[in-house]
């Protein structure tokens, strides 16, 4: 471990570059010019490294198989794979008993995977625990929201708050980082695994009635931001607050968001902690901890700041018939869009699978060729990573039939093992064009926020049977990723100055300043979209007095009177005065809202009902910019239409400037060096799409004139 002492203080600058820089190709050919035994190397795949290429690896589950251990490294290599996510699950296999350590088969996996020119994503343990531990401590194991204690089982079954497990915690990860915090093969730490739900146990309500004292100083302001005085619910002591609880109480508003950012919180608290361990051994290798794209239970907003690098776990469900393979990449797209939005960089594709999914209702084969697309799909908007869970099948438990690159067949004659071999070359080669130090750059986001999304979905009203807010999100990405025009996603919290376009689905909760900050992006020459639904409560989940949205009528230049939710099936249209969008005409359903306009112009009317002829869609001239107000929830294609002709008017870019058939996605990553261009196809069959002047082919050299033709799952990307 010495000479690796001695060759990291020279590897910690070019170390954090690789996350902030974004440039694997400085930090990896540095380290192979260095290190000696990796020059003699030429065949070594460093030189090439500039994308992740990896996974999950659980050599932790194969002690006692050293034969599976070397053919693993053999295997690594065939497959170009260039790091390896380590430990993730290891506890017991680190610390069999309280404070005995048993590391060395760790040591052994680190070296030989680096001498072998493959990295370490190295792990905290605290997914899950072992056995020992819940008998020795029951306080770290979870307790349910109807106050059951959990018994020892599964992973992610831990409380957040037990001071004993934050200190076994603190414990086994400073082990580690002192053991490998400075080795050289260790290029990130990987915190835990998809940190997720909630303890109610009694260590976690004290935690929460603190919190809540830090919040609102006295019961007094409490059970005003709460309106307990509604059904008798105030609190005369800080003790009888509980979390909500399905045999307690569900329905103050206030309370159930509250519990939600404190869960939040309690869970960053609980990740500050454990990464605070880590940094001990040496502060500059980056941390990250796999995010599940869009999951509800946590505000992953809030994590942008405490990780150096975000990453995630993509599974979307490939050829699921009641979907699509089109609509599935949309969705794919949105997610991989949201993580980039985190900290505007470029991140991590941590999981992804090489095949299939064990845990879906239908374990479906990726067909030929979906595994490259998906994997192209992620670098295309911003990934600089393709990582899979897991490299190496468990042979038992619960996963041993999820799909992985090495299957229990063993060998590298597989169809998968190409698959992901193809990827790995694939991504060697591009490395070389300098695409990882370039990302995805919107003009335009659109606002999607958590803490909206948890009051919008608590709310009774004004749609029980489906208030759809986060498929409004979708619905609206899509009509981004439909016209090729790269979209951010942004919370309240965001500053949206540099944006031309921003979107603005039912802004139900307002928090954070949001109407002074949509306000101010519109005076200055921005142009918004807003929806109904918005300004209705503050970050309380109170209702604005003196109309609605409140904060914005000056904005949107009128005010909402009612609005009317309608049964599934029945339909309203939106009629417009003109040929607006050039088409005249489109559905709406679900929610349509009464509104006046005080200064706003109308663009379109309601077709039906007793409002009929009243506003469906307006348009407000506030300072330098616009703000449009679509009273109803309209069919998708609407959508699509507004963005084309505003982003038209505003000359928003789009990835290519061309019409995309449908099924086909463009992205662009630009940097310093150049704009890569990524046109992809989802369909099973060939398109050709039409592009303005001349391109190269990044991959080939091709010039490409007039169009291209995209074979079925294809991937081409090209140079402006
Ligand atoms: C998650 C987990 C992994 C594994 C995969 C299976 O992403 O992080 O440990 O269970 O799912 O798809
Ligand atoms: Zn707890």
């Amino acid at each position: 471990m010495s000479d690796f002492l001695a060759e990291e203080q020279e590897n910690r600058k070019i170390r954090r570059k690789v996350y902030q820089a974004d440039t694997l190709k400085t930090v990896c050919k540095s380290y192979y010019t260095r290190n000696t035994e990796m020059k003699e190397r030429k065949d070594s795949i460093l030189q090439n490294l500039h994308f992740l290429h990896g996974g999950d690896y659980n050599p932790d589950q194969w002690l006692q198989r050293p034969d599976i251990l070397k053919r693993d490294i053999e295997l690594m290599k065939e497959a170009h794979i260039n790091c390896a996510s380590v430990g993730i699950f290891a506890w017991a296999s680190l610390e069999p008993e309280e404070g005995v350590y048993t590391f060395d088969w760790l040591t052994k996996v680190i070296d030989s995977l680096y001498q072998n020119g493959i990295y370490t994503v190295l792990a905290t343990p605290s997914g899950a625990r072992p056995a020992w531990m819940a008998q020795k401590y029951p306080e770290v194991l979870r307790t349910s929201d109807r106050l059951v204690k959990n018994q020892f089982g599964g992973r992610h079954n831990h409380c957040f708050t037990s001071p004993i497990y934050r200190e076994l915690t603190g414990k086994i990860d400073r082990e580690l980082a002192r053991r490998y915090g400075h080795h050289p093969g260790v290029i990130l730490w990987h915190i835990s695994n998809e940190f997720g739900g909630a303890c109610y146990c009694p260590l976690c309500q004290a935690a929460f009635r603190k919190w809540l004292r830090k919040k609102y100083g006295t019961l007094k302001q409490l059970n005003e931001a709460w309106w307990t005085s509604f059904w008798s619910h105030t609190f005369t002591d800080w003790e009888q607050i509980k979390p909500p609880m399905p045999n307690g109480e569900t329905e103050i508003h206030g309370l159930n968001l509250d519990w939600k950012r404190f869960v939040t919180d309690q869970t960053l608290d609980f990740f500050n902690n454990e990464k605070e361990a880590v940094k001990s051994g040496n502060p500059d290798i980056p941390v990250t901890t796999n995010m599940m794209g869009s999951y509800e239970g946590l505000n992953y907003f809030k994590f942008k700041n405490a990780v150096d690098v975000v990453s995630w776990d993509s599974y979307p469900s490939w050829h699921n018939p009641d979907m699509g393979d089109v609509k599935t990449a949309a969705q794919n797209a949105f997610h991989h869009d949201l993580m980039r939005s985190l900290k505007r960089r470029p991140f991590l594709m941590m999981e992804s699978t090489p095949s299939t999914t064990n845990w879906m209702p239908v374990s479906k084969l990726k067909r030929p060729g979906m595994h490259m697309l998906a994997s192209m799909q992620a670098v295309a908007l911003g990934s600089n990573s393709v990582q899979y869970f897991q490299w190496r099948q468990s042979r038992g438990g619960c996963e041993k039939f999820h799909g992985a690159v090495v299957d229990h067949y063993g060998g590298s004659d597989t169809r998968v093992f190409r698959d992901v071999k193809e990827v790995g070359e694939r991504l060697e080669k591009l490395g070389g064009t300098g695409l990882t130090e370039t990302c995805v750059k919107p003009q335009a986001a659109i606002l999607f926020d958590w803490e909206n999304r948890w009051a919008v979905e608590d709310a009774k009203g004004p749609r029980n049977a489906g208030i759809h807010y986060f498929e409004t999100v979708l619905k609206i990405h899509k009509a981004f990723w439909d016209l090729g025009i790269p979209v951010d996603i942004a919370d309240m919290e965001c500053d949206l100055s540099g944006y031309r376009l921003v979107v603005a689905p039912m802004l139900y909760l307002c928090r954070a300043g949001i109407q002074e900050k949509l306000s101010n992006f519109v005076k200055n020459g921005g142009t918004l979209i807003g929806t109904y639904w918005s300004g209705v409560v503050d970050e309380n989940d109170l209702c604005y007095l003196g109309g609605t949205p409140g904060g914005m009528m000056d904005l949107f230049g009128l005010r909402s009177e009612e609005i009317d939710a309608l049964y599934d099936g029945e339909t309203n249209r939106m009629v417009f005065r003109r040929n607006w969008t050039g088409k005249k005409e489109f559905g709406i359903s679900e929610l349509c809202e009464l509104v006046h306009c005080s200064g706003a112009e109308t663009l379109a009317v309601y077709g039906s009902d007793f409002y009929r002829g009243s506003p469906a869609l307006t348009v407000n001239h506030y300072g330098k910019g616009l703000a449009y107000y679509a009273a109803a929830r309209t069919e998708a294609s609407f959508a699509r239409d507004l963005i084309r002709e505003i982003s038209g008017r505003l000359g928003l870019k789009r990835s290519v400037e061309t019409e995309l058939p449908g099924g086909v996605a463009a992205s662009r990553r630009d940097g310093e060096k150049g704009s890569f261009v990524f046109l992809q196809n989802f369909n099973p069959y060939a398109v050709s799409v039409k592009i303005p002047g001349k391109a190269k082919d990044a991959e080939n050299g091709e010039t490409l004139l007039g169009s291209i033709l995209l074979a079925p799952y294809q991937t081409r990307i090209f140079r402006k």
